[in-house]
């Protein structure tokens, strides 16, 4: 970037400088991957009674990884029987003090091999890996050590409640965060006392594999933590399991939908994190570079794979001209490319069936009559990649406005009033985030009060702590993850 002269005399910085940036690929020389993976059931690897393995790829290359198990009903029955089984003769046992020296050893040992795990889950699931080590890795030993520490103060959290652990957990995580969703789900699991069977999503497998291999190294008791690959009937089988407790979701609203239909009837306790379309709205009053860097953060950050990206943009009509210029011209600083490259801004996208959903959202956006925006940037020629994308003059009654796309597509809508923002942010089926920019605390106040969400940033986004409660509202799902309200889920009181 360099200092360029304007109109009124002043520097502005310009995007525009031609800064080109060599490659600075991560190495993954130091990556084992085993050619095919078993099960992780009852403390040890093993191979699938349903006999059938597949084929997880790099999405930025279309190149094969590993083999791993697609798990049967079979199969989760074993990992269910191992989890009870270990529940009934050991973990409810162990003393809590013990409990969370297991969790806290866990985060060491994530801690340890940061830079593996970082590696594996950009080749695995195609994010930047500037994201994946600076945020799913360290985010993910954090919810261990945070949730080590409640272990052995569960009367504290739950005063006078009495809190009791629920006994085997089923868990379902999806793609997009995948070490960071095992970490959200087990950790509040074994802190409470309970076991756990977690499967996680089909193109993102390996780093819950590892974490298999981390929990084993742990010492912890064999059967506390089963991890069953699979697909969606492997996790259809575990909801119908009759000796699962409870049952925590990760994805899809529609599968979402299924689950809570499949427990219907059930003594089953469930919460489900689903969907989001979240506004990040933009007053008059916001510091507008600010806003902008924290536009692009919304909707670009993991190629706008994340439940509570800003899709929606309402910026307020007396600056909506400048901050749609700022942000096509940042646009086009994003480096979209290899993700083991430290520069890169955006990955690739997970899977072919995610690109060709992303590309089809677009062709709506067209077809809606939207004024489609993308940056130049020019995509590898192998893998699964889309660019940054805007659409202007969208109205609240478009698809692309309604609808959750989770690809880097960014729709723009305008407004004059703070009613009308409020009025705007809620009017989706969703409710799971929204953030607020603007110079006026009270301001801020007044619309996280209104806002049906279930987090509200302010002058910042996508900002994670395990000690800050994550959760929607409406068809974004119920339950709480993080925090002391991510213990509630997991005890009867
Ligand atoms: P999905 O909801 O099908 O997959 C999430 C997890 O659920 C995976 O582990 C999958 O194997 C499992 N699953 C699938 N069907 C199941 C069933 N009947 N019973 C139990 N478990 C089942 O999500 P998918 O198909 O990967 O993505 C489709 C769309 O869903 C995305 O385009 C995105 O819009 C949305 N999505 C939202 C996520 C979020 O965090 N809010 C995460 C992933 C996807
Ligand atoms: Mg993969």
């Amino acid at each position: 970037m360099k200092a360029q002269d304007t109109t009124d005399g002043a520097a502005a910085l310009s995007f525009f400088s031609g800064w080109t940036y060599a490659p600075a690929p991560e190495s993954s020389d130091h990556i084992r991957l085993q050619d095919r993976y078993g099960l992780f059931i009852n403390g040890a690897f093993v191979p699938p009674k349903s006999g059938r393995h597949y084929v997880t790829v790099n999405p930025a290359t279309e190149g094969a990884l590993a083999e791993v198990a697609d798990a049967g009903e079979k199969d989760v029955d074993a990992a269910v029987s191992a989890a009870k089984r270990a529940y009934e003769r050991t973990w409810s046992r162990t003393p809590a003090k013990e409990r969370a020296k297991y969790i806290y050893r866990i985060a060491r040992i994530i801690q340890e091999r940061a830079r593996e795990f970082a590696v594996i889950e950009s080749m695995d699931g195609g994010k930047p890996i500037r994201e994946s080590r600076d945020v799913d890795i360290p985010l993910a030993a954090n919810h261990f050590f945070y949730y080590a520490g409640w272990a052995d103060k569960l009367p504290y959290a739950f005063p006078n409640r009495s809190p009791r652990p629920l006994g085997v957990a089923g868990q379902i995580i999806p793609w997009n965060f995948p070490l960071l969703m095992a970490a959200w789900k087990i950790a509040p699991a074994l802190a409470a006392g309970n076991t756990v069977v977690l499967k996680p999503a089909e193109t993102t497998p390996l780093t819950a594999l590892k974490l298999a291999e981390v929990i084993r190294d742990s010492g912890l008791p064999d059967g506390v933590v089963n991890i069953l690959t699979g697909f969606g009937k492997t996790g259809a089988a575990l909801v119908a399991h009759p000796h699962v407790n409870k049952i925590a979701f990760t994805g899809s609203t529609d599968v979402g939908k299924l689950i809570q239909k499949a427990v219907a009837g059930t003594a089953k306790k469930v919460t489900l994190e689903l969907g989001g379309k979240a506004a990040n709205i933009v007053f008059e009053d916001a510091a507008i570079d600010q806003a902008v860097e924290g536009i692009v953060n919304g909707i670009f950050f993991n190629q706008g794979h994340v439940c509570c990206a800003g899709s929606r943009l309402l910026v307020q009509e007396g600056v909506a001209d400048a901050v749609i210029r700022k942000l096509k011209e940042r646009m086009e600083t994003l480096i979209v490319g290899d993700p083991l490259d430290k520069n890169t801004d955006i990955g690739a996208i997970n899977s072919k069936e995610q690109l060709e959903k992303i590309s089809s959202y677009i062709a709506i956006g067209v077809n809606e009559g939207a004024e489609l925006h993308q940056s130049s940037a020019t995509l590898p020629s192998k893998g699964w990649f889309c660019k940054p994308t805007l659409f202007l003059h969208t109205s609240q009654s478009h698809r692309l406005v309604q609808e959750e796309i989770f690809g880097p597509v960014l729709a723009v809508q305008t407004f004059r009033t703070v009613e009308e923002a409020i009025e705007k942010a809620n009017n989706i089926p969703y409710g799971l985030s929204a953030g607020v920019w603007t110079d006026k605390g009270s301001k801020i106040f007044n619309m996280t009060s209104k806002m049906r969400a279930g987090v509200v940033w302010a002058n910042t986004y996508n900002k994670f702590d395990p000690t800050s409660p994550f959760g929607g509202y409406k068809e974004s799902g119920f339950g709480r993850e993080g925090g002391l309200h991510g213990l509630l889920p997991y005890v009867h009181l």
